[in-house]
């Protein structure tokens, strides 16, 4: 259970070329717009509004400034972990190669959490926007048809669905992207730049054209006092606000997962993790502001599209439907690299035998593991069609705050058993820099709500059971130990 596996095992195995392996051919460029790609997506446009209007009002900015220090600490230890081995796999590679397998498992189950879950959560809200916008034509699909049981659904035109069958736009979304990265890697990152390039120049419009129209009084109070419950204004809303929009930031570990794919890793990697990090950092914390500006925070509330609402004050209401069209785009490559992660970790699992084969096929052709990609095209369609957004996104949130923890201490970890190891990019001030991030992760995650802990704790239990009843007889690993192969390399 603690056996690891060495880092020049995990470097001979990534540096295998030909049949069944992945293709190296993204530049740091590629790998900047991958963050960016999975970054900026729903906790903006949608979770900043609600956030303003229920915890922290026009200070907003502050809690954004927050989860992106959160963020900050859990990128440098990953920019280090990921240029030292950079093989596919991410938190769950690093965690093979310093806490042993057990703890690989648990951190590759977890980012089902954070990936599989994260693709759901988004293609909900991507149906939303799609939905207002064919509303707005006068197109209406069969309600039972666009709303998951359980969840109530508001359509532009005030039409107020109460629970339906199915969400089959979302499903949709995750089926055609699913598509696209079997198709190629290659592929999904030139489509993917495009809609990067779309989705920052929303951001940048709704920004500069924005900025004139300010109302200076919606910035009085800035910091609203709090109202006596903990996560309502004052400081302590503030750092509610923090754990709302985490959310958005969740995707840039998602360039790491990459990493057998970067055509020079070493330097590739912590651009691409801290270059993402840094831009959205800077584009959250100015939209942020226009935002609070041109429309009182309370007026956000419950509006699941505030990006629109704000827009519409500026007066060029135009404008209105390419902002959606354009969000639109930046959801899908949200979900489409949160796929990619997802069967880029769950192939290396089974590449350690952890999980069936079957996950770990590459198309002959496109070079791309399609079987694991189908089975998640499944699996996430039955969440986005299904479960109620909300409950996705905290369960999202606890599972990624919990890979950064363990990348946290792996860091913590990996200084001490192999001090001398070549670093081509070091955390620096360690440990400072990863207790820092145990601290303001754990803490984000206590702010989360009760039923999101129980969920990871159910879903943990899953993986254990999962792991003794197969992963542990099938680890490669141990079938090497036990002499029942010779090396750990694919056959
Ligand atoms: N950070 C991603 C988003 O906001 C998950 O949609």
């Amino acid at each position: 259970m603690f056996h690891k596996k060495s880092i020049e095992q995990l470097l001979f195995e990534a540096s295998q070329t030909g049949e069944g392996t992945l293709k190296r051919t993204l530049t740091s460029f590629n790998l900047i717009s991958l963050g960016v790609g999975a970054i900026i997506g729903a906790g903006l446009f949608s979770l900043t509004g609600i956030a303003a209007a229920e915890n922290a009002g026009p200070a907003i900015t502050i809690s954004f400034a927050l989860a992106a220090f959160a963020c900050a600490f859990a990128g440098l230890c990953y920019a280090e972990f990921a240029s030292m081995i950079p093989v596919a796999g991410s938190a769950y590679t690093y965690s093979y190669a310093t806490m042993g397998e057990f703890m690989a498992w648990i951190i590759g189950w977890d980012l089902v959490l954070e990936y599989a879950l994260g693709a759901a959560t988004v293609s909900v809200s991507w149906s939303r926007y799609l939905l207002e916008i064919l509303n707005k034509y006068g197109i209406d699909l069969p309600h039972s048809l666009i709303v998951s049981p359980w969840e109530k659904l508001t359509l532009g035109d005030g039409t107020v669905i109460q629970g339906g069958i199915i969400n089959l736009p979302a499903i949709f979304i995750v089926m055609l992207l699913s598509l696209v990265l079997i198709r190629g890697t290659q592929e999904s990152a030139t489509m993917n730049n495009f809609l990067v390039i779309l989705k920052v120049s929303v951001v940048l419009v709704f920004i500069t054209l924005g900025w004139s129209h300010i109302n200076p009084d919606n910035y009085t109070p800035y910091i609203p006092e709090n109202t006596g419950k903990f996560e309502n204004f004052g400081w302590t809303g503030i750092s509610t606000g923090a754990a709302v929009v985490f959310f958005a930031f969740i995707g840039f570990d998602a360039v790491s997962t990459a990493a057998q794919e970067a055509k020079n890793p070493q330097k590739g990697m912590p651009i691409g993790i801290l270059g993402s990090l840094v831009v959205c950092t800077i584009l959250y914390v100015l939209f942020a502001h226009v935002m609070t500006g041109l429309v009182n925070y309370k007026d956000f509330a419950g509006d699941a599209k505030p990006a629109a609402t704000a827009f519409a004050v500026t007066g060029y209401a135009f404008l209105q439907d390419a902002l959606i069209i354009a969000i639109l785009a930046g959801y899908t490559s949200v979900i489409l690299v949160m796929l990619m992660g997802q069967s880029r970790v769950f192939y290396t699992m089974a590449k350690d035998g952890l999980l069936p084969k079957f996950f770990s096929s590459v198309h002959k052709r496109f070079h791309t593991p399609w079987k694991t990609n189908l089975f998640f095209l499944v699996f996430v369609s039955l969440f986005a069609g299904l479960v109620p957004v909300s409950d996705l996104g905290h369960m999202v949130s606890i599972g990624t705050l919990f890979a950064f923890v363990l990348v946290c201490i792996g860091i913590m970890i990996l200084r001490k058993s192999l001090p001398n190891a070549v670093r081509p990019f070091r955390t620096p001030f360690v440990p400072f820099v990863p207790i820092m991030g145990i601290l303001v992760c754990v803490f984000l995650m206590y702010s989360l709500p009760s039923e999101s802990w129980i969920r990871l704790f159910v879903w943990m239990v899953i993986g254990i059971a999962i792991y003794f009843a197969y992963g542990r007889k099938n680890s490669k690993i141990r079938k090497l130990r036990d002499g029942k192969i010779v090396t750990t390399d694919r056959e």
